[in-house]
């Protein structure tokens, strides 16, 4: 038995522009995702998850079928979550070699599905490590994030970047432009999260704003000053300026609206943590729903987030240093 954890991220900037090339800066947070892995020589793969927003399924198909099993919850949250294990156990026998092993995975996350904290890339990293290290193999940090991304890149229909994976493997705050994956310094982040309860579907969002870029010169350009943002909020994160820091997230969650990525629980999230005095909020990862991050050392934002209709739960988030864990 082997047993990997990964964790959770929430984009500071730059979410949907990163897949046209631009920068982003995701930060990793201590909300993580287990995986255990057994190794079985049927061939089959026997998936039990649980998480904050399923209440635990168990499915078992065999080999590389696409067979999928009759279970009580959403036929949409079964195939998010089977899409990205099944692909990551297809890089696992890739990398090693082992064209028929199948496995046991037990999942259990802190991390709500769909929700922009980026529990598909902790799910996939964590899974990929301990199948990996079940078979013998320990890989890489830098090929393990490979390897995770392509799983997403294969489950996305090719709408992927490496943002979500590199962060989750690699921990800390990140910044990735295009197949450029580096970690970077970041001051301590006064981080609260709100959550609507919802999720959004990151393919249907992916495919929404490359259909507004390709339909509006000013979408494209849109996209760019994403990126604009992002290439100034990164000396700003270096430098400290909480403030200022706060007022360039303000600006990439307006751009992100104007792609028609946020959603009213996520605008009211926002304006609910600007007027209780936050730095500054956004929405996080795909939107559509889900989860906004803000900046505010005091306890305003988390009470005021309490209080607003739409928001679910509120709680501060610690920058998670360590990416993958091997725990066995
Ligand atoms: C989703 O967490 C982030 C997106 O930028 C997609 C990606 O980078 O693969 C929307």
């Amino acid at each position: 038995m082997t047993l990997s954890s990964a964790p959770g991220k929430v984009y500071l900037f730059g979410e949907h522009a990163v897949v046209y090339g631009e920068p982003a800066v995701p930060c990793a947070i201590e909300l993580r995702a287990r995986v255990e892995a057994n190794r079985r020589d049927d061939g089959k793969l026997r998936v039990h998850a649980e998480d904050l927003t399923l209440d635990g399924f168990t499915v078992e198909y065999g080999g590389r079928t696409d067979e999928r099993p009759d279970v009580d919850v959403s036929e949409s949250l079964v195939s998010a979550a089977m899409g990205y294990v099944d692909e990551a156990i297809e890089q696992v026998r890739d990398v090693t070699g082992e064209d028929d092993v199948g496995f046991d995975v037990t999942i259990e996350s802190d991390i709500p599905l769909g929700a922009g904290l980026g529990s598909s890339a902790a799910v996939v990293v964590a899974a990929i490590d301990a199948a990996t290290r079940e078979l013998g193999v320990t890989l890489e940090v830098d090929e393990l994030a490979e390897r995770a991304y392509r799983t997403e890149y294969e489950v996305q229909d090719g709408q992927a970047s490496r943002a979500d994976t590199f962060c989750s493997a690699t921990g800390g705050a990140v910044r990735v432009e295009g197949d450029d994956c580096r970690s970077i310094d970041a001051p301590d982040l006064p981080i609260v999260i709100g959550f609507d309860g919802g999720a959004g579907d990151t393919g249907k969002l992916v495919a929404g704003v490359r259909d507004v870029r390709e339909e509006y010169g000013f979408a494209a350009d849109t996209v760019e000053a994403i990126g604009d943002v992002v290439r100034t909020g990164e000396d700003v994160l270096a430098e400290g300026d909480l403030e200022e820091l706060g007022r360039l997230m303000d600006f990439n969650h307006g751009l992100l609206s104007a792609l028609g990525v946020s959603s009213r629980s996520l605008d009211a999230m926002v304006w609910a943590a600007r007027d209780a005095g936050a730095y500054g909020a956004k929405l996080t990862g795909a939107g559509g729903g889900g989860c906004i991050v803000a900046l505010d050392p005091t306890s305003e934002t988390e009470t005021a987030l309490s209080f607003t209709p739409g928001c679910e739960d509120t709680f501060r988030a610690e920058l998670a240093e360590e990416g993958v864990k091997r725990l066995a």
